[in-house]
C-alpha cells in the first residue's frame, strides 16, 4: 500500500486527508493519506524516507513550502521560480519537488471568467502562499501588482524576486479592483481586518485564500452588490487534483459530489 502525507504545522485545519482519501477511494488505488504536524528537524528524515520509498508523496503547506527545498534532490520548473513546493515525490531516483497551487489559483481564477489584465490587484500578505499567486498572476500578463505585508521586509523580498510589483505600508490600500487574502487572517474564528474595504465602491473582486472557515471577516467584508467572492476551497480542490495526478497519473474529479463530501462531517 503506497503512503502519502500532508505536512505543516498548524496541520489539524488542513482537509487534504478527506480529500485525497476520498479520491484514492474513489478511484480504487491501493494507498492511505495521513497528515502530520512537522518540525523543522523532521524535514531530512520525511525525504530520506521518500528517497528509500518508505513514504511515496508530501504534501507540504505552511511553514514548510520553502524550508523544505535544502532536501530535496531536484525541482520543477514552477517550483524552482517560486522557491515554493507544496508537492514532493520520487521521480528518476530524485527527490523531487513541484509547485501545484500556481496551476490552482490560476484555473480558479480563469473559471470565473475574470480577466485580470489592466486590472489593479492587491495581495495581503507575504507568505508561503504568495510567490505563487504572484507568479500565476504575471503568467496571466497581470501588470498592476500591488503587496502589503504586516512584516514589510517579507514584502520587499518578494518584490526583489518578481520584478515590477509595488510594495505599500500594511492598512494603507491604494485603489483596486482585485483584492487577494493571503495572510492566515481568518483561520481564526474572532479574526479580523482592521482595514475599511467597503470604502473603495463597487465591482471588486474580494479572492480568500481560506478555504476553511468558508466565510471570513475578509469575505463578509466583500459581500456587496456587484462584488466578486470567491474563497479558497477551488484553488485548494485543484491544486489537490493535479498533486494527485503527479502522484497516481489519474486526474480525480473535481464535482458537486466531492464539494458536498469535503463539508459534510464525515
Ligand atoms: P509564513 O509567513 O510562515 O509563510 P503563512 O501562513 O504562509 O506563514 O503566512 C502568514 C501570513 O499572514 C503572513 O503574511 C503574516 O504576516 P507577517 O509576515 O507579518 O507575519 C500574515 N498574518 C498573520 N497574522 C496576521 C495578523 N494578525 N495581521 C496581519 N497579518 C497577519
Amino acid at each position: 500500500m503506497k503512503k502519502y502525507l500532508v505536512i505543516g504545522n498548524p496541520i489539524e485545519h488542513s482537509l487534504s486527508p478527506k480529500l485525497q482519501n476520498y479520491w484514492i477511494k474513489t478511484n480504487k488505488i491501493d494507498a492511505i493519506y495521513g497528515k502530520l504536524q512537522t518540525h523543522d528537524e523532521d524535514l531530512k528524515e520525511l525525504c530520506n524516507k521518500i528517497k528509500n520509498g518508505q513514504i511515496d508523496g508530501l504534501n507540504v503547506t505552511v511553514p514548510f513550502k520553502k524550508k523544505i527545498i535544502p532536501f530535496l534532490d531536484a525541482l520543477s520548473g514552477h517550483a524552482l521560480r517560486t522557491q515554493s513546493v507544496n508537492t514532493v515525490c520520487l521521480k528518476n531516483g530524485n527527490v523531487t519537488g513541484y509547485n501545484t497551487d500556481i496551476d490552482g489559483f490560476e484555473i480558479s481564477i480563469k473559471k470565473l471568467g475574470y480577466d485580470v489584465v489592466n486590472k489593479k490587484i492587491i495581495i495581503l500578505g507575504a507568505g508561503g502562499v504568495v510567490p505563487s499567486i504572484i507568479y500565476a498572476l504575471k503568467r496571466m500578463n497581470a501588470s498592476q501588482i500591488f503587496l502589503s505585508n504586516r512584516t514589510i521586509d517579507k514584502a520587499e523580498i518578494l518584490k526583489k524576486l518578481f520584478k515590477g510589483i509595488e510594495v505599500f505600508e500594511w492598512g494603507k490600500l491604494p485603489e483596486f479592483d482585485m483584492i487577494i487574502n493571503a495572510t492566515s487572517l481568518g483561520l481564526k474564528k474572532n479574526d479580523r481586518f482592521e482595514i475599511d474595504f467597503l470604502k473603495f465602491g463597487e465591482n471588486k473582486f474580494f479572492y480568500d485564500v481560506i478555504y476553511s472557515p468558508f466565510n471570513t471577516d475578509f469575505s463578509e467584508a466583500g459581500k456587496k452588490p456587484g462584488n466578486t467572492i470567491e474563497n479558497g476551497l477551488n484553488m485548494f480542490l485543484l491544486q489537490a487534483q493535479k498533486a494527485f495526478n503527479i502522484w497516481h497519473n489519474i486526474e480525480p474529479n473535481i464535482d458537486q459530489e466531492v464539494i458536498k463530501f469535503l463539508e459534510s462531517n464525515n
